[in-house]
């Protein structure tokens, strides 16, 4: 076997494929097969604020009687289920650091500023290796400007960067204007990895009923050429690590975001659909890949087909179907 070896938010791991956040992770038995099949590190599904509210919305507020207009009545059932919701994560993160020694990495969502500190603070004591800050909204404010949603995401780290020592992980979606400069700035904040890109629940149309359902919760495998483009324009260019996520489902998906420059890779839908031995049936495909081109570590080839590396970096900003390119066969 190759030296598979390479670090994720800084920290040394024995494989680049870390298992991203998802509810495969959400029991000490579906961490254990992850990190028996091979995973370098695992993301633990996210902690979602919007999930304790609607928690609170369903269980709580029908049920508020007499008491409805009492305000520290609805602050004690908030505080309740939070204070449930985070225990209940902290004994899983207790109890898998028992059995495993892959890292944990924890990832939480939330609404509010207060509450992005209030989890993250929580999640550290409970011993993680790392935290994973999932953050999106669908931007809908007609009056919010592209900047400010912008500024309220470094603030949200910053804040945060403020009262936890582990390292952090930022996953973003790819819909920025100007995803370069927006990176960069996430970068600055002192991060240790940026995970480009997360994937959303989507939503399709049922036109016999026409009715609204869900689109599928899992990516193809086409899907890896965003995130690999972005991954080789932005791996040389950030003090962060560029970490490759959406539609790597093989090793070949896997190598390619390495050579891009990526210093890990983030898998899901592949592990849903195949199991968690693909994870050992990945890495077998990249060491053979690696032993067949005499590369000894990760580290000989990363980063060959990254922009500032390639041959001719002008390719990465080509987007247009010119007659060039839509005559030339590949
Ligand atoms: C069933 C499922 C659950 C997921 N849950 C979360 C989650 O809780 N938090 C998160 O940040 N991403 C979540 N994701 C997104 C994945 O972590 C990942 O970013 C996305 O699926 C793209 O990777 P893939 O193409 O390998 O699936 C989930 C994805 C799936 C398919």
């Amino acid at each position: 076997m190759q030296n598979l070896n390479t670090t994720f938010i800084g920290i040394p791991i024995s494989s680049p494929i870390v298992v991203g956040s998802c509810g495969l992770s959400s029991t000490v038995e579906g961490i254990e097969k992850l990190a028996k099949a091979g995973a370098g590190a695992i993301v633990l599904k996210s902690v979602f604020e919007e999930e304790i509210l609607m928690e609170y919305e369903k269980n709580v507020l029908p049920n508020v009687g007499p008491m409805g207009n009492d305000l520290e009545f609805f602050d004690y059932y908030d505080y309740q289920i939070k204070t449930e919701v985070l225990n209940k994560y902290v004994q899983l993160i207790k109890e898998a650091r028992e059995k495993v020694s892959v890292p944990l990495i924890a990832s939480i969502n939330c609404r509010s500023t207060s509450e992005w500190m209030a989890y993250a603070v929580k999640l550290e004591e409970a011993g993680i290796s790392g935290l994973e800050l999932n953050l999106f909204r669908l931007p809908f404010h007609t009056s919010q400007t592209s900047e400010q949603l912008e500024d309220e995401y470094i603030t949200i780290i910053n804040k945060i960067r403020e009262k936890v020592r582990v390292p952090l992980a930022v996953k973003i979606s790819p819909n920025f204007t100007n995803l370069v400069n927006f990176a960069r700035r996430l970068s600055a904040t002192g991060i240790q990895a940026l995970v480009m890109f997360n994937r959303y629940f989507n939503i399709d149309f049922d036109i016999k009923n026409e009715q609204v359902i869900s689109g599928g919760a899992y990516s193809n495998a086409a899907e890896y050429m965003l995130p690999l483009r972005w991954t080789s324009i932005l791996s040389n260019r950030l003090e962060c690590e560029v970490v490759a996520s959406t539609g790597i489902h093989t090793g070949e998906a896997a190598i390619k975001m390495l050579l891009a420059g990526a210093r890990s890779v983030q898998v899901v839908s592949a592990i849903y659909k195949n199991g968690p031995t693909h994870i050992r049936a990945m890495l077998h495909d990249i060491d053979s890949w690696m032993k067949e081109k005499g590369y000894e570590s990760i580290d000989d080839f990363r980063g060959n087909l990254s922009q500032t590396m390639a041959d001719n970096p002008e390719i990465f900003e080509r987007v247009q179907f010119m007659k060039y390119f839509s005559d030339h066969k590949a």
